[in-house]
């Protein structure tokens, strides 16, 4: 299968939803606390309510996984196709989002069996569309992007970010952060790993970790990197899963020396 259509309908959707947060995020925004360090506001929820209807009316045997509301099953039985999921992230960096710092996406994939097959990122204050199709090339706003050849950790940016919660994790994060802003060019924290994940994509950043996040949070942007010529691992260069404990995504030459300095 192609899933061309697919792909269309997800570009589509995810700038409606990106405009949608962009305009609501002016109207009305009421923030509140899910935990210590993680915010979500009511523009999250109706972004999410926003791209799960227009993806139930165009595949409405397909589940749905997203941040806020959790799973959806296929609603439409007889064209239930079992293996395919959305998962959506309706406002990936929400605490740029609520703050005003205008570094913040909507992330819509698709996983058939598992596999995302279809990703895309919208980062509506730039008007950047990152795109793939498993077996295609990546897309920002229509044209083929690529990863960076940067090939030692000395000369590279790197992006990494945190778990909200506070813990051993969390201090294995900071040590590595420590190090390699030591040991590259620079690390940047952005706050948003489908943006880092982009970035990686289109060779502005050279490679990205982080402990702990969701299959929301890099579903899309794990293919976009694929398909721009990189490469993804968790952090010990285990196979990578959204589900995985971690992800190490990079342009690929500097792969193996990023994990070695991992290891601290
Ligand atoms: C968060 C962002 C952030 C990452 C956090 C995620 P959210 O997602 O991607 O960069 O460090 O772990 O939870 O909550 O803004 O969708
Ligand atoms: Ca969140
Ligand atoms: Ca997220
Ligand atoms: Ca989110």
């Amino acid at each position: 299968m192609s899933f061309h259509q697919e792909l269309r309908v997800a570009e589509s959707i995810a700038r409606q939803a990106g405009l949608h947060v962009l305009r609501e995020r002016a109207r009305h925004m009421e923030v509140s606390i899910k935990a210590p360090n993680d915010l979500v506001t009511n523009v999250d929820r109706s972004s999410e309510q926003l791209i799960t209807a227009a993806i139930r009316e165009h595949f409405p045997g397909d589940a749905i996984l997203g941040e806020e509301y959790g799973v959806t099953p296929g609603e439409d039985a007889s064209q239930n196709t079992g293996s395919r999921r959305w998962l959506i992230d309706p406002i990936d960096g929400t605490a740029n989002f609520a703050m005003g710092i205008p570094l913040y996406c909507v992330s819509i994939a698709l996983q058939v069996d598992g596999q995302t097959v279809v990703g895309v990122i919208y980062e509506p204050n730039r008007d950047e569309l990152f795109s793939a199709r498993r077996g295609m090339p990546a897309l920002l706003n229509g044209e083929p992007i690529d990863v960076s050849s940067c090939d030692r950790v000395a000369n590279a940016v790197l992006v990494t970010g945190f778990p909200s919660g506070r813990g051993e994790v969390f201090e294995r994060a900071i040590e590595q952060f420590v190090h390699l802003t030591r040991s590259s060019r620079g690390v940047r924290r952005l706050g948003s790993a489908a943006i880092d994940l982009a970035y990686v994509a289109c060779g502005r950043i050279d490679a990205f970790w982080e402990y702990g996040l969701s299959p929301w949070d890099t579903g899309a942007g794990y293919l976009l990197v694929e398909c721009a010529g990189g490469k993804i691992t968790d952090i010990e260069g285990a196979p990578y899963h959204v589900d995985g404990p971690s992800i190490l995504a990079s342009n690929g030459a500097l792969h193996h020396e990023l994990q070695n300095a991992l290891r601290v």
